[in-house]
């Protein structure tokens, strides 16, 4: 395959302290450790350039670096080289960045793409002073019950346009909107065709057929549902969450997906104070996410496990409910992750750039540390290694903003930033209207 040097980049975000492996998730999918307060890790390495780069470094910044005046080369889907622009190899082919910004891919590491139907009325009851609560869930499942798998497939394939447009390389898709035995797994292929990135949720709510016997629920989840259901999927979740599934169930839920070779994430704390981060780190999930509502014990317990705090600010902004703390959490030395949760009730947004200005914006995180949580923090909550950083060995996931810097993003909100998208080594075409393809 031709090789691809893109040069005369203002500022190439890594995420790596030399802009070579190894990534930020090594030791490994397993057990990656919390981001290790390596100091070197941390601020940011402006090298390459005698022109100092555009990002000061913060003690906080979990892992975020970047080089100015810098170049990278791509070859067989992979980074084979980054570094100063003025030591740049010769390529087979040459993209000049003109001093813009370039990337790692976002990583999205907590969407719900397979539904049909919209709730925009829900929102609109909502903004008009209407609470936000689980219930609409359902309206959801009625309308994707009735839904054809090409109707699914198109809906899910408009999003995934969506986010690759806005930079998103690597997704993570869950099913939860059908909650049958058939219709779950019918949900879970059609995402296996989109990401390798597939969440079993048949524990998303109690439907309606079970509202008498919510036990019942749970067994056809850990049973039946599971067994059709596991040949799609690499991750099992849960919502614990007054409403949706108690600490107790939540357990079960996570221990039978477990034992079905599934890894577990949890939706945790969303709505209100429970046990659903303890539940996650008891059992090892790769991520707690929403984590809204903390109590001391849950940060502690996120401080010290290898549960990543996945912290989703468009729902706080799509249901006004009051935005997580992370800077709680990143003190206390949690690994934070920031993702969309796109999904037709509590966050229609597949955008992760609107999800980086809310964190810094409302999260109070730093321009640094919100891209790393939306970069190299959705790897870790994916348990990934090989995206989320740029340097040779990391998957080519590259986005270039038409920018000079990452700080862009939270400093013009709104605004289609993302110039070009590689994905696997491959330029992208970025625009989400088939005919201007
Ligand atoms: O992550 N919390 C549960 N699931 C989704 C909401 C889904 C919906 O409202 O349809 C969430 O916010
Ligand atoms: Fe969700």
């Amino acid at each position: 395959m031709a090789s691809t040097l893109i040069t005369n980049i203002g500022e190439l975000v890594t995420n790596t302290p030399d802009g070579a492996g190894p990534g930020p998730a090594t030791p490994g999918p397993a057990t990656p450790g919390p981001v290790t307060p390596d100091p070197a890790a941390q601020g940011t390495a402006a090298r390459g350039s005698a022109t100092p780069g555009p990002a000061t470094p913060g003690p906080a910044a979990r892992g975020f670096a970047a080089l100015a005046g810098a170049a990278l080369v791509i070859e067989d889907g992979l980074v084979a080289w980054t570094g100063s622009a003025a030591r740049a190899p010769a390529a087979d082919e040459v993209v000049d960045a003109a001093g813009r910004a370039v990337l790692p891919g976002f990583v999205d590491s907590h969407a719900h793409l397979v539904f049909a139907g919209e709730r925009s009325a829900e929102f609109a009851a909502r903004m008009a002073g209407q609470p936000y609560s689980a219930g609409g869930i359902r309206s959801t499942v009625a309308a994707t019950r009735a839904a054809s798998d090409d109707e699914l497939a198109a809906n899910l394939a408009r999003l995934a346009a969506e986010m690759l447009a806005q930079g998103t390389t690597t997704f993570e898709c869950k099913s939860g909107y059908v909650l049958t035995v058939a219709d779950e797994a019918r949900s879970l292929a059609l995402a296996a065709r989109a990401t390798p990135e597939v969440t079993y949720l048949g524990a998303h709510v109690v439907p309606p057929e079970f509202a008498g016997d919510p036990a019942g629920y749970v067994d056809l989840v850990c049973g039946p549902m599971l067994g059709a259901c596991a040949p799609h999927s690499r991750w099992v979740d849960v919502f614990c969450e007054r409403g949706a599934f108690d600490g107790d169930q939540a357990r079960a839920i996570l221990a039978a997906g477990q034992a079905a070779g599934l890894l577990p994430r949890v939706h945790a704390n969303q709505l209100g104070p429970g046990p659903g981060v303890q539940v996650a780190v008891e059992a090892g999930a790769a991520s707690a996410d929403h984590c809204t509502f903390l109590s001391d014990a849950d940060v502690d317990a996120l401080a010290s496990a290898t549960t990543t705090a996945t912290l989703l600010p468009g729902v706080e902004f799509s249901t006004r409910q009051p935005y997580p703390d992370a800077r709680r959490l990143i003190d206390a030395g949690a690994t934070v992750a920031i993702a969309t949760d796109c999904n037709p009730g509590s966050c229609f947004t597949s955008s992760m750039p609107l999800c980086v200005a809310l964190a810094v914006a409302h999260l109070h995180m730093t321009t640094q540390e919100a891209v790393w949580a939306a970069t190299a923090g959705g790897a870790r909550a994916l348990r990934r290694d090989d995206v989320g950083w740029l340097g040779a060995g990391a998957r080519a996931d590259v986005v270039m903003l038409d920018a000079p810097s990452h700080a862009y993003l939270a400093y013009r909100p709104g605004v289609p930033l993302v110039a070009a998208v590689w994905r696997g080594g491959r330029r992208r075409a970025v625009s989400t209207h088939s005919e201007l393809r």
